[in-house]
């Protein structure tokens, strides 16, 4: 793949954003018929974000976007494309990125949402590192943002404990040394009806009918995208990391989707990570979406977890089915 890239591309910069709000395991119990007990064992999941009733997608994008611009020294009038990623918009259009553009001030910068499930932050960093190989477009701003306590169940117990708000961001450039190295997207439509929002769009609009039978949130078959991950996580890793000339020996770190512990810890095996070199942010969060891999990849920077010249992998799988993952070296001192 990498002889077709004409520039290199690196991540320049990161920022995250969360909600203020805990909701604890705790307080789910006194929710629901569930237990700290089955959350945290089942899931690995403690206590997750929730925007306040006037915090939307693009309230949280904006400010992970401005960490980020700030962490790469980048100012919005310099940006050329935003792309953010999300199954929680603010609305079904304008797009969430026209908001932020507007926000940061960004005039020259193209702007369209995307959206691959929990997939989406890898997803929307493939498509803006083209932007920038081909030397079509100088600075892009990729964004991961969910507000989906919004869609959230409340009566499902299956789905509700699962879920929380945030966003993160990252900045992408041309660079010296090569940044991203590899990529693949993937899609698996026929398991489309395992994870879904039914309603609100053409094949069934909102009615008094779908609001009674709560068809505006999440529905999930659990264990079967449970199964789909197990196997998919390790599988795209193990080909990015191919495709970038590396062997899973050469891997610093991972950065997987924050689903599920149990789903994380297979990921690892497979890949014969000791657990120090993967990031986990779940227990705080829960699953954010297309938010997860973005906030967690901005704490792990943070964190100093990350050092220049680390080989890192990204991974996610979620609604579609899709997944998606990158291979990376870092840039950034
Ligand atoms: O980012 C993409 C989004 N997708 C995911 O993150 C989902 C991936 N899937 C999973 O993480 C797991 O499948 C779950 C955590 C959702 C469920 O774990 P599981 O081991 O697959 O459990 P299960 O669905 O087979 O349910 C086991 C039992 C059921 O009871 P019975 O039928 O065995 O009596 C559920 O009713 O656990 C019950 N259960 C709960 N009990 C207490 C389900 N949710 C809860 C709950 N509290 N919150």
């Amino acid at each position: 793949m990498s002889e077709k890239i004409v520039r290199n591309v690196g991540i320049i910069g990161t920022g995250s954003y969360v909600p203020e709000k805990i909701l604890t395991n705790k307080d789910l119990e006194n929710m629901m018929d569930t237990s700290d007990e089955w959350i945290t064992t089942r899931t690995g999941i403690k206590e997750r974000r929730i925007a306040r009733e006037d915090e939307s997608t693009s309230d949280m994008s904006y400010e992970a976007a401005l960490k980020a611009l700030e962490d790469a020294g980048v100012k919005p009038e310099e940006l050329d494309l935003i792309i953010v990623a999300s199954v929680t918009p603010d609305m079904a259009f304008p797009a969430t990125a026209c908001l932020i553009q507007d926000r940061l001030g960004a005039k020259k910068a193209g702007a369209f949402d995307l959206e691959a499930g929990c997939s989406g932050f890898v997803y929307g960093l493939s498509v803006g590192w083209q932007f920038v190989a081909t030397g079509l477009y100088d600075k892009v701003l990729v964004v991961g943002a969910e507000t989906l306590s919004r869609i959230i169940n409340w009566d499902d117990r299956n789905t509700a404990v699962l879920f929380g708000d945030g966003a993160g961001a990252a900045v992408l450039a041309p660079v010296d040394e090569p940044g991203i190295l590899s990529c693949e997207l993937g899609s698996r439509g026929d398991g489309g009806e395992l994870l879904k929002m039914e309603a609100g769009g053409s094949r069934t609009p909102a009615s008094l009918d779908t609001v009674r039978q709560k068809k505006h949130s999440i529905y999930m078959a659990g264990n079967e995208v449970y199964k789909f991950a197990v196997r998919i996580m390790g599988e795209a890793s193990l080909r990015v990391i191919e495709k970038a000339g590396l062997s899973k020996e050469d891997i610093d770190y991972f950065i997987p989707h924050q689903a599920n512990i149990r789903i994380i810890d297979s990921a690892r095996k497979r890949l014969g990570l000791p657990k120090e070199k993967v990031f986990v942010n779940l227990d705080k969060y829960g699953n954010t979406s297309s938010a997860s891999v973005a906030i967690a990849l901005d704490e792990a920077v943070k964190e100093n977890k990350i050092s220049k010249g680390d080989n890192i992998v990204l991974v996610s799988f979620g609604a579609g089915l899709t997944w998606a993952a990158i291979a990376l070296r870092w840039i950034k001192e």
